[in-house]
């Protein structure tokens, strides 16, 4: 009788020890995973976002090449040449600028298939990194499409594909690959429009209802100009458009 009681306490144990032997195991590869994958949220990588940012040959993009943006900027230019990422070839009026941005949509949409991030801003603004940071912690991995920006409700009643969409002023708006992939650059519209307009009527066209939308905090992005504390600075000293 004490014999088996023996026996089976033994056999108890051993099974309860290959349990909790287990299950430390598995808590440890769980630990370990779950630190791989933390660290590859934390940094700001280049291949993680891009920053497009239309430039003309009144852009200082030296200014932009010693900022945080400096890995992760891929200007779009009129024409090719050494600061270019993208040449769109349309003279940078105020009023042709649009066909700029359906441009640069069609070269990122078939092009950056693995940047998840994108930010459009343009050459008179400055965004806080710490901010952006945030928002891509926030969003990484989302499996919708995200558009994070001011969203302006656009009534033109001479274009139905624009009429009713929503859009980010042009300083800056932000999306993920998900809006890429979805977003519609064959959107057809009479007249010259107000660029940022068109990007959001091909987001509203392409991927509907659909879409995470984000309001932007405008207290973490400087448009025109810079100033705190001791600083003061012009961003906009020669008015591009
Ligand atoms: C600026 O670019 C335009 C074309 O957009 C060109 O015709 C002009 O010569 C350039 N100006 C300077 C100063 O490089
Ligand atoms: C444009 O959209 C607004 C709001 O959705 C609507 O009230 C208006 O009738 C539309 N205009 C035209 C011409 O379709």
């Amino acid at each position: 009788m004490l014999g088996l009681v023996k026996a089976i306490s033994s056999r108890t144990l051993a099974g309860f020890l290959i349990i909790l032997t287990t299950l430390f195991g598995l808590t440890v590869l769980y630990v370990g995973e779950s630190m791989v994958k933390g660290a590859n949220n934390v940094a700001v990588t280049p291949r993680s976002l891009a920053v497009i940012m239309p430039i003309n040959n009144n852009t200082d993009v030296s200014f932009y090449k010693n900022m945080w943006v400096r890995d992760h900027l891929r200007t779009v230019c009129d024409f090719d040449g050494p600061d270019c990422a993208m040449s769109c070839n349309e003279k940078s009026t105020w009023k042709t600028l649009h066909r700029k941005t359906v441009c640069f949509t069609k070269q990122i949409k078939e092009r950056f298939k693995s940047t998840e991030f994108f930010i459009k801003m343009d050459d008179d603004t400055f965004i806080d990194r710490d901010y952006i940071d945030g928002l891509i912690k926030t969003y990484s991995g989302y499996e919708r499409p995200v558009y994070i920006s001011d969203f302006i409700l656009n009534l033109d009643g001479s274009n139905p594909v624009l009429n009713g969409s929503y859009y980010g002023n042009g300083k800056f708006y932000m999306f993920n690959r998900q809006l890429l992939d979805c977003i519609d650059p064959t959107i057809k519209y009479r007249g010259d429009r107000n660029e940022d307009a068109i990007f959001g009527a091909m987001v509203y066209n392409g991927c509907g209802p659909d879409v995470l939308k984000i309001r932007e905090d405008d207290s973490k992005i400087w448009h025109k100009g810079y100033t705190n504390k001791n600083k003061q600075i012009n961003l906009a000293y020669i008015s591009n458009y």
